[in-house]
């Protein structure tokens, strides 16, 4: 089954699973643990330390750490994630331009771009050679018809349920998924609240042919999350979760609390995803595992996730249908 699967066919991997972007909570040591257990790790925006003692570690350097480590811990393929700067505001690309510089002369091949098409990326990777796993953040049928026409290998369709920033329209995994194959040629794969086998024989009988997950792989070993954030998961429920926004999500904590309660009393969703980007955000709710002082960003799966596990448990259990 393995050999005629297109997505494992197009990334060379044995298993059709990618490992979501997770801006913080990536890093070299999961991105390879992934990869080394049969699947894709792709290296999220934020990876790796930022400081050397007492030295500072610019951006280009940092990226390029994380990409070299990656390579010296795994000889498999890996990806790393592109949010893409809107067509023509190339003065927002800077982040963009550092991480594609590093990667192509690093020589990456795999991408997962994320946001709206942008064409002139979109040649920039194919001049390159590589090859492009694109994710709409609101996916419709229309903007995967435009991506795969400018050049997309793979597209990834998130349902409402995922972690992260969440999609405008609040289109399940369920729906969303079989929208999506039936609107494009090339192969598709499902994200948002795989978080167990079901999800992935589901994604499956959707039409998908692979699955990103991204919030079951923060509560494994290898995932730089605190050990409270993944504690915090395992003993949470789906139906705990706060709006803190029009788009965010988080378990309740004391800052979560603080956020739902300004977006509830009227505060626009866009200013308090201002507050919560300055405190921190992620960051420190999940990287350092305070809190008091940023959000606890997962899918609405998580009474699923019952304990920490390796990478490649994870991807075991995931994909024992595929293993023979
Ligand atoms: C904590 C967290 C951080 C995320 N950061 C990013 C990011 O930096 N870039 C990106 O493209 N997607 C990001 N996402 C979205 C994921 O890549 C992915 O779409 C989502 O996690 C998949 O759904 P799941 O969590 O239901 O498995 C993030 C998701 C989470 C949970």
């Amino acid at each position: 089954m393995m050999n005629n699967n297109r997505v494992c066919k197009i990334l060379g991997i044995k298993y059709p699973i990618v490992q979501a972007a997770m801006n913080w909570i990536t890093n070299a040591n999961m991105v390879a643990a992934v990869s080394n257990a049969g699947g894709m790790g792709v290296l999220g925006p934020n990876a790796g330390p930022k400081k050397d003692g007492a030295r500072q570690i610019n951006t280009e350097e940092r990226i390029r750490n994380e990409i070299r480590k990656i390579k010296s811990l795994t000889d498999k393929p890996f990806a790393v994630n592109i949010i893409l700067p809107e067509e023509g505001m190339d003065d927002n690309g800077f982040y963009v331009r550092t991480t594609l510089h590093v990667a192509f002369d690093e020589g990456v091949k795999y991408f997962v771009t994320v946001g709206n098409v942008n064409r002139q990326v979109f040649k920039e990777i194919k001049n390159q050679g590589g090859v492009i796993i694109h994710r709409e953040l609101t996916p419709t049928t229309e903007a995967a018809r435009i991506a795969e026409e400018a050049g997309a290998d793979i597209i990834i369709a998130t349902g409402y349920d995922e972690g992260g920033v969440i999609p405008q329209q609040a289109i399940g995994t369920f729906s969303i998924v079989p929208t999506i194959v039936d609107s494009v040629d090339i192969p598709v794969i499902a994200t948002g609240g795989i978080n167990d086998i079901r999800g992935v024989r589901a994604a499956f009988a959707l039409g998908a042919v692979g699955v990103y997950v991204g919030t079951r792989f923060i509560v494994s070993n290898e995932c730089p999350a605190s050990d409270t954030t993944k504690q915090q998961i395992i003993h949470s429920k789906g139906t705990d979760l706060l709006s803190v926004s029009a788009n965010q999500r988080s378990i309740p904590n004391e800052a979560a609390q603080e956020y739902e309660n300004l977006y509830k009393n009227g505060l626009p969703s866009d200013l308090v995803n201002k507050k919560i980007s300055e405190d921190g955000g992620i960051r420190t709710g999940m990287l350092e595992g305070k809190m008091d002082a940023g959000i606890v960003s997962v899918n609405t799966a998580i009474d699923l996730i019952k304990d920490v596990k390796t990478c490649e448990d994870i991807v075991k259990e995931l994909m024992a249908d595929f293993i023979k």
